[in-house]
């Protein structure tokens, strides 16, 4: 988190840009790529995606060329950051103690999985991994990173989490599980925190969760494709019916450049 922090700090700097450019969009106005600070792009890019596509038709995750741009945005700076984060705190705790099985929810073209598969083979560890998405898609995925790490037990499955775990999948679960999400809860809504944590012993979550409650236009714009405005004290609530300790990672990043959204949370059983 340390790392993360420096990085935030020189990358970013100041996010409220976006805050001017997202109510632009909102109200149907072109948004030229400078007008956003040159890290702050892929969002403003996504934003812009969303914009067009919610225009002529359904927001389709299945769609490839959806697919791709989101591939092009885990490709992108501000992504490979929380990649990384994200990566470097799951990677901690499965070099620290004992992990029957991790299992990723949401995994989507499995960018972080793969950075994790990559950390996993350098430090020589093997916990097996279970990915998981309600897109189909999810079995090229896992076919893909078998191939890549045949040292690996990798199984994929297709998972709505707004539905109970396939029985198949708990079936193949080890206690203690380190459950990992990026940037997916919010599309199931907080009832889905209690389909996944049931399995979880440790939850890592990746997702902005608002601390002060009030909705900005790019909140709106993420609603368009089924983002919930995920609020810290309400996912918190659900949290708290599955685990007895809950913690805020990045709240010196927070302190530091006043963000409005908490990025990583903790849950210990
Ligand atoms: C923004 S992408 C994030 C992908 C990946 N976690 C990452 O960080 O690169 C959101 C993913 O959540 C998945 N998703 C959305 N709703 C879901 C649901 N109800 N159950 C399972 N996966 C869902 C989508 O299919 C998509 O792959």
């Amino acid at each position: 988190m340390e790392h993360y922090h420096q990085k935030m700090q020189s990358t970013i700097g100041d996010w409220k840009p976006l805050i001017g450019v997202s109510e632009k969009l909102l109200a149907g106005k072109e948004v030229a790529n400078d007008e956003a600070p040159s890290s702050l792009l892929p969002l403003l890019k996504l934003m812009q995606l969303i914009m067009k596509i919610t225009k002529e038709s359904e927001w389709d995750w299945s769609n490839p060329a959806i697919q791709e741009t989101f591939k092009g945005m885990a490709e992108s700076h501000l992504y490979k950051m929380f990649a990384e984060a994200t990566v470097g705190v799951v990677s901690s705790i499965i070099r620290t103690v004992e992990i029957g099985t991790l299992v990723e929810v949401g995994t989507g073209p499995g960018q972080v999985t793969e950075r994790l598969c990559e950390e996993m083979r350098q430090h020589n560890i093997a916990v097996p991994i279970i990915i998981s998405d309600k897109s189909p898609t999810i079995s090229d995925v896992g076919e893909k990173l078998r191939k890549s790490f045949p040292q690996l037990t990798i199984n994929d499955f297709v998972w709505d989490f707004k539905k109970d775990p396939p029985r198949e999948l708990v079936e193949k679960l080890t206690k203690p599980v380190l459950l990992f999400e990026r940037f997916c809860i919010p599309y199931g809504g907080y009832e889905s925190i209690d389909k996944i944590c049931p399995i979880a012993d440790i939850l890592i979550m990746v997702e902005d969760l608002n601390l002060t409650g009030k909705k900005e236009a790019y909140d709106v714009i993420m609603e368009r494709i089924g983002a919930q405005f995920f609020v810290y004290a309400e996912a918190k609530k659900y949290l708290e019916k599955h685990f007895s300790f809950i913690h805020i990672c990045d709240s010196k990043t927070i302190e530091a450049m006043n963000l409005p959204v908490t990025d990583f949370t903790l849950a210990i059983k």
